[in-house]
């Protein structure tokens, strides 16, 4: 891509002002990941609707599917959209899971206004040198940094991990000081996907490490952190998947009390990607085996994107606790 865009210049905002005021009120900006139009304009409907600040992020495959061009001109109007419906609620653009200097590079260069540098699979060293370098290149822009440390077993875009490597709280000192980010994802039970826990028959769901985070609250006082792989993969969408010819066994996520307890802590970032695939593929697939004849797709993405908002603003409503700040 040629020419350079500042995040500015599409109307969007950089993260420092909005975990700043997430931090000091004690909840928590929801970070919604999107790859297409309906998926978009529900994640700022929802948040206009919810008078809510917004982080929409994208991976590096999900920039690739919406093209990088595309992508810049569905952001300044995902701005625009907001602001025709009556509400200036911040906005940012950030790249999730960035693993290269060259991706975070490219997306700054056509504007997003925060990257994650995700070397979490790096060594501890490595992981500082790249963080750092896209940190460097990244403020001199005004653009927010995400760092992360630990590993969180699941899938994720182009990252995968077999099992949770927490985050050791004697690291982080050091890797934030070292880095200069500006947030930093940590790894304390949350897991990526529909299916974040094999459970037993009768088995609970181990509850988030909140003493990990304690410990990371106590060596970086007042510093942002983040929570991925944090949908609460809701059992009325998953058992509706099922009910009309989806096939989407085990699915399980985090409780909504812990959820709640993280937004309250210094968790200022909360991650939420599969509980949108959720909701929309509920409904696509009820309407598909309902009206077969079916084929405007008009006619199941717009519920579809019905189903988003719904979910979106009662995310932002009872568990996030970001409705009205905006
Ligand atoms: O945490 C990762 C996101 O859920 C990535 O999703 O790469 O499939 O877009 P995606
Ligand atoms: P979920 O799969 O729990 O929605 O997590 C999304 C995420 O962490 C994106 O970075
Ligand atoms: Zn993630």
């Amino acid at each position: 891509m040629t020419q350079q865009t500042a995040y500015k210049e599409l109307g969007l905002v950089n993260t420092k002002a909005m975990f700043k005021q997430a931090m000091e009120g004690r909840y928590a900006i929801p970070a919604y990941n999107f790859s297409n139009m309906e998926q978009l304009q529900g994640i700022v409907i929802g948040c206009v609707e919810s008078r809510s600040p917004v982080i929409l992020q994208v991976s590096g495959s999900a920039r690739k599917y919406a093209d990088a061009i595309f992508l810049k001109f569905m952001a300044m109007g995902a701005v625009r959209m907001a602001k025709d419906l009556g509400a200036d609620i911040p906005i940012a653009l950030h790249l999730d899971h960035g693993d290269t200097f060259e991706l975070a590079k490219s997306c700054i260069d056509s504007g997003f206004s925060s990257v994650m540098l995700d070397g979490s699979h790096h060594s501890f060293e490595e992981n500082i040198r790249l963080t750092n370098q896209v940190v460097a290149y990244a403020h001199e822009r005004d653009v927010t940094v995400e760092g992360e440390l630990g590993v969180l077993a699941g899938v994720e875009d182009e990252v995968t991990a077999e099992v949770s490597h927490y985050t050791k709280p004697e690291e982080v000192e050091e890797f934030v000081e070292k880095t200069g980010v500006d947030s930093l994802a940590i790894s304390i039970g949350t897991s990526h996907g529909a299916h974040k826990f094999k459970l037993k028959p009768g088995e609970a769901v181990p509850p988030l490490r909140f003493d990990i985070l304690e410990a990371v609250e106590k060596r970086v006082p007042g510093f942002p952190i983040v929570l991925h792989g944090a949908s609460s993969v809701t059992p009325e969408h998953v058992e509706m998947i099922n009910r009309y010819g989806g096939k989407l066994e085990s699915a399980v996520g985090i409780p909504v009390e812990q959820l709640r307890r993280a937004a309250q802590s210094a968790v200022c970032k909360i991650n939420i990607d599969s509980d949108g695939r959720l909701a929309m593929t509920a409904v696509i697939r009820k309407i598909f085996a309902e009206k077969p004849g079916e084929f405007d797709p008009r006619k199941y993405l717009g519920p579809a994107r019905d189903a988003l908002i719904s979910m979106i603003k009662h995310k932002n409503e009872t568990v996030l606790g970001s409705a009205g700040k905006a």
